[in-house]
């Protein structure tokens, strides 16, 4: 895919392009909205082939390949009036939205997937998960870290739910740290302690030989610290709270 454009440039938006340039990379052009001023003018300052359009519509008219990366709230806003031809590919990263939502609005028989990219797309270091699957969709986001694509909307919501689990695990480690300062550790060595264990357990999730309940075992000792606090704190009431907030999550994604 030659050509690339992206209609809203923020957080997620920045991420693809620095994904695309990773490494150097400039097989492809990038065609940013003008919205998100300050991240578009950034970008296209600091790559090669990286270019602010004067609206939406000439991202589209420049693009073989669009990803729509508005909040939801905004994509009536930003897509009105936007004319997109049958021969684009148009992707939809817009967490909850879904692509009949999206066909309606652009009024487009374009090919449309949806996408759920991660910041750590920026290092081609995450895998995105796509519904449907489509040739160009796919090896963009190979290139891009790796795809999983899912064969329903329904299964594509299921992975939408696990990406809404991130904040809770670094806030986890945060309380952590906190709990370690209140008795006394110096915040800087609490919090580099903490970075330095779980960055560990970031490690050993490589290894993919072994089973996610099997390197849980491999860090527990029978009666031990790590079996202590799995059975008192993440008991069978904890992890069914767990399991309901993703069910509620899940139904409302769906
Ligand atoms: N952040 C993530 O990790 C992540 C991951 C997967 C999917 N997503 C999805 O990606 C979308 C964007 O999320 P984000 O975190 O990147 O949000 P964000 O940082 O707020 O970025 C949204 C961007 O859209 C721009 N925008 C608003 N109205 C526009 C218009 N009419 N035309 C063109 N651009 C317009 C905004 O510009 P202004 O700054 O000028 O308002 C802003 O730069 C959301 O739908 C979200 O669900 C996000």
């Amino acid at each position: 895919m030659k050509r690339i454009g992206i209609i809203g440039v923020g957080e997620i938006g920045r991420a693809i392009v620095m994904g695309l340039r990773h490494g150097g990379d400039e097989s492809s052009e990038v065609f940013l909205s003008p919205r998100g001023a300050r991240t578009a003018a950034e970008l296209s300052e600091r790559y090669e082939g990286v270019r602010v359009c004067a609206d939406n519509q000439e991202v589209v008219d420049r693009s073989e390949l669009v990803i729509i990366a508005v909040r939801r709230q905004d994509r009536r806003d930003a897509l009105a009036g936007v004319r997109v031809d049958d021969d684009k590919i148009v992707v939809n990263v817009m967490a909850g939205v879904g692509n009949d939502d999206l066909r309606q609005t652009l009024a487009t028989g374009a090919p449309m997937a949806r996408a759920i990219p991660l910041p750590a797309i920026r290092e081609r270091r995450s895998v995105t998960v796509v519904h449907p699957s489509h040739p160009e969709v796919n090896s963009l986001f190979e290139r891009l870290g790796g795809v999983l694509p899912v064969a329903d909307e329904d299964a594509f919501n299921v992975f939408s739910a696990l990406t809404g689990t991130l904040t809770t695990h670094y806030t986890y480690l945060a309380t952590l740290t906190s709990w370690a300062a209140d008795h006394g550790i110096a915040s800087e060595d609490a919090d580099r302690y903490v970075r330095s264990l779980f960055q560990g357990v970031g490690r050993s999730l490589n290894d993919e030989t072994r089973s996610l309940h099997q390197l849980a075992a491999d860090h527990e000792t029978p009666n031990g610290n790590n079996e202590r606090i799995r059975t008192t704190w993440f008991d069978q009431a904890n992890s069914q709270a767990l399991t309901r907030a993703l069910d509620a999550l899940l139904t409302d994604l769906t």
